[in-house]
């Protein structure tokens, strides 16, 4: 088809009869309606155009088509707090880390990183369809009636706890721990969450396996999606510390530096991956390739545990997202006081924490801290964290080590 003025005609035709069925329906109705006009009709039209309409039918889908969200981060960066803030938007699907099944599942066969990052982006896209049916094929033992008890951090997901796929807990109730939801909700029947992604319409995906956003170009160049992507960054030294905190084992060195306070001989973080990752994934944003402009949002966890309203407000005004009440009460009982915020209590609210990104400081030394600092002296200026000059500063919580920057790749 040629791109005339006769194909925007019928275009704005369709849309506007759309509006109307919608204005006259009750909402449900609308919703059906206008989502069988959108998946048929409307899309076969806007299927077979000359590339002159392309941008056309771009920005014309991103309109009426509902959002969907890759939270990009490394481990330890902060993720399941930003997580947290979608998973209790009532619009918003949230799936915490469905990767680890694949990673999983092909961990022990020849795949190589290239068809494990090909599987990865399929699955994703079937998943911001709402097919969660795509999951049995990486889940063991293999689900049985499309009904399986191993989905992984399935209570991290608050839609999976509530109706239509549990009605053990009101939607309402949101101080339900992941450990309550997979105890009394029994087996997920992925029907039925399928069904629930559907209703509530934004898909949001959190996961830390893919390592850079390149990875995921096809899907931000998938017409039948309407992605963006979240890149959401941590001062490399706060990162580290946390991983030798939570998992002490894989650091035995540093545990030794922490204990002698010394360095220890032999020594080399110079393979950990946090700050190439970063270096490579944010410089390709910050050319701001044609593929990104206007899918892509840098964000500094730092910024987000200082003011997490607002900047969350930021976040969702550019993904179109309305800020819930739901999600800041959320904020206000989980960013009161100043114990930490724990990732396994995620559907919890009565929990008088916060999310302290700067704990880093009081529990590294000086010596260590500079040791970080050789490891990636790139990366932070690039994301804009200050170096730390002393011991002094570095203990002192109200010399701030962050730079105003902002980072939005807008338009
Ligand atoms: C993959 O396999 C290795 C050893 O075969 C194991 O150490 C590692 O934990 C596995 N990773 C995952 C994600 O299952
Ligand atoms: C959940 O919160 C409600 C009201 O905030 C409270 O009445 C209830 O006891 C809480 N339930 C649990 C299990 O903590
Ligand atoms: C899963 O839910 C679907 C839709 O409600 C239903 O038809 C199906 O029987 C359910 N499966 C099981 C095993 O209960
Ligand atoms: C640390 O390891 C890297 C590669 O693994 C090597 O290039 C570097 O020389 C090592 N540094 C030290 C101080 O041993
Ligand atoms: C440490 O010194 C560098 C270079 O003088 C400076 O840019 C940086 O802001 C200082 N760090 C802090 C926390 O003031
Ligand atoms: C901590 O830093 C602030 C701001 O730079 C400074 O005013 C204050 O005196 C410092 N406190 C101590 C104990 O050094």
């Amino acid at each position: 088809m040629k791109c005339s003025w006769k194909i925007l005609l019928l275009l704005a035709l369709v849309y506007v009869v759309i509006q109307y069925i919608a204005i006259r329906s009750f909402p449900s109705i609308a919703l059906n309606i206008g989502s069988v006009l959108h998946n048929q009709n409307h899309f076969q039209l806007l299927h077979s155009m000359d590339p002159a309409c392309l941008r056309y039918k771009k920005d014309y889908l991103r309109n009426i088509s509902p959002s969907h969200v890759l939270i990009l981060a490394a481990t330890r960066s902060g993720s399941s707090f930003l997580g947290q803030l979608f998973n209790h938007h009532p619009d918003v699907f949230y799936l915490y880390e469905p990767l680890n099944h694949i990673q999983s599942a092909l961990n022990s066969t020849r795949a190589n990183r290239r068809m494990i990052l090909g599987a990865s982006r399929d699955l994703l896209r079937g998943l911001f369809r709402c097919d969660l049916h795509l999951l049995e094929d990486y889940i063991t033992p293999q689900p049985e009636d499309h009904t399986t008890g191993q989905l992984k951090r399935r209570g991290a997901s608050k839609a999976l706890c509530t109706p239509p796929v549990c009605h053990v807990f009101s939607p309402q109730l949101v101080n339900v721990t992941e450990r309550q939801c997979v105890q009394k909700c029994g087996s997920l029947n992925l029907t039925l969450a399928s069904q629930s992604c559907r209703q509530r319409g934004n898909v949001v995906i959190k996961t830390v396996r893919v390592p850079e956003v390149s990875d995921v170009r096809d899907l931000l160049e998938d017409p039948r999606l309407n992605l963006k992507v979240i890149q959401l960054v941590r001062d490399p030294r706060g990162v580290l510390a946390s991983r030798m905190m939570t998992f002490p084992q894989n650091y035995p060195l540093m545990r030794l530096w922490k204990m002698k306070r010394q360095k220890p001989e032999g020594l080399n973080l110079t393979r950990e991956p946090v700050c190439e990752d970063y270096l490579r994934s944010v410089a390709t944003a910050l050319r701001q390739p044609d593929w990104l402009r206007g899918r892509y949002v840098l964000l500094r966890y730092e910024d987000l545990a200082k003011e997490p309203r607002q900047k969350i407000e930021e976040v969702f005004t550019f993904l179109g997202l309305d800020l819930d009440k739901s999600v800041v009460d959320w904020i206000k009982e989980n960013t009161r006081g100043k114990g930490s915020w724990s990732p396994m209590e995620v559907l919890s609210t009565n929990r008088d924490s916060a999310t302290n990104s700067d704990s880093w400081r009081l529990k590294l030394s000086y010596d260590m801290v500079q040791y970080l600092q050789t490891l990636c002296p790139l990366t932070l200026h690039e994301l804009g964290y200050k170096f730390v000059n002393s011991s002094a500063e570095l203990k002192n919580l109200s010399v701030t080590l962050l730079e105003t920057r902002t980072f939005w790749t807008s338009t």
